[in-house]
């Protein structure tokens, strides 16, 4: 496995990488969800790449860049156990020079939900996507299912520009007990950690009333914010949302293939997760 740490040195190991190449983009402190993600791009690739890169241009200010979790000895070894061939762990200088003013902005679908309570989080996250597809030239690209709107937004951006990459969504890796697998549930105490199910139990109650027949969106979205409201550890629904899988609108009518997603914050940590309607 080779460590790559400047633009140029991993734009040449890439270029000479056999094809098809996949990469892994994340932001370190790996769990399982990452690794599934390693282990559909082993199986579909001859070469996998995964990058590792706290991306400071996604957090807003007063948000937890300072205190998002990191362990790179520890991502390392996981990474080489699961026989990744290239590892690009840039600083913020490489991939952010002085004078750097160039960003990716994908529109209304990066305005709303997570957007909307992050204002610039999707040009964080357009911004420096671009930038590693730039440097690494994937044909295909790997995220999980738990960022919903991420994966909405890498999509059109691939598209939009015409980038030739595959954006390949995996299914959300859980817990035993339901919980997404997400790097910031490090931060959740004992108690908190108690709680923090409830997220995927509501969505999963509202799924059981479309399940169920009922197709008015305010019906189900009701259903999940009940469910959460019942956990007294939750210090406040960020948002409930019923909303088309391709432009995020919100819908008034259930349809097959809508997102059910929610956030909400617990302690420090603010919890996402989704599921779609079949
Ligand atoms: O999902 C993440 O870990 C990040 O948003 C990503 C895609 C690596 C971009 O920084």
């Amino acid at each position: 496995m080779r460590i790559l740490g400047l633009k140029e040195e991993m734009r040449r190991a890439c270029g000479g990488a056999a094809r098809p190449l996949g990469l892994v983009p994340t932001m370190g402190a790996l769990h399982d969800g990452h690794l599934s993600l390693v282990g559909r791009c082993r199986d579909d690739c001859a070469t996998v790449a995964v990058s590792i890169f706290v991306n400071p241009a996604q957090f807003g200010e007063g948000e937890d860049f300072a205190e998002y979790p990191r362990d790179l000895d520890g991502d390392l070894e996981l990474l080489r156990r699961c026989g990744v061939d290239l590892v690009f762990v840039p600083g913020a200088a490489e991939v952010y020079p002085p004078g750097f003013d160039t960003w990716v902005d994908v529109g209304p679908v990066g305005e709303r939900l997570e957007g909307a309570a992050r204002p610039g989080h999707f040009r964080g996250v357009a911004t420096v996507v671009a930038k590693l597809f730039g440097v690494v030239r994937p044909d295909r690209a790997y995220f999980g299912q738990k960022d919903g709107q991420q994966t909405v937004v890498v999509s059109k951006l691939a598209r939009d520009l015409d980038l030739g990459v595959e954006v390949v969504v995996a299914p959300t890796v859980r817990e035993g007990d339901g919980l997404a697998m997400s790097s910031r549930n490090a931060r959740l105490n004992p108690e908190q950690r108690r709680a923090a199910p409830v997220l995927y139990r509501a969505l999963a109650a509202g799924r059981g009333e479309w399940e169920r027949g009922e197709r008015d969106a305010g019906a189900i979205c009701g259903v999940v914010r009940r469910v959460l409201d019942s956990e007294p550890l939750l210090g406040g629904i960020d948002y409930v949302s019923l909303a088309a899988p391709d432009t995020l609108e919100e819908l008034v009518v259930a349809a097959p293939g809508a997102m059910l997603s929610a956030a909400a914050q617990l302690g420090v940590v603010r919890l996402i997760d989704n599921v779609m309607l079949e």
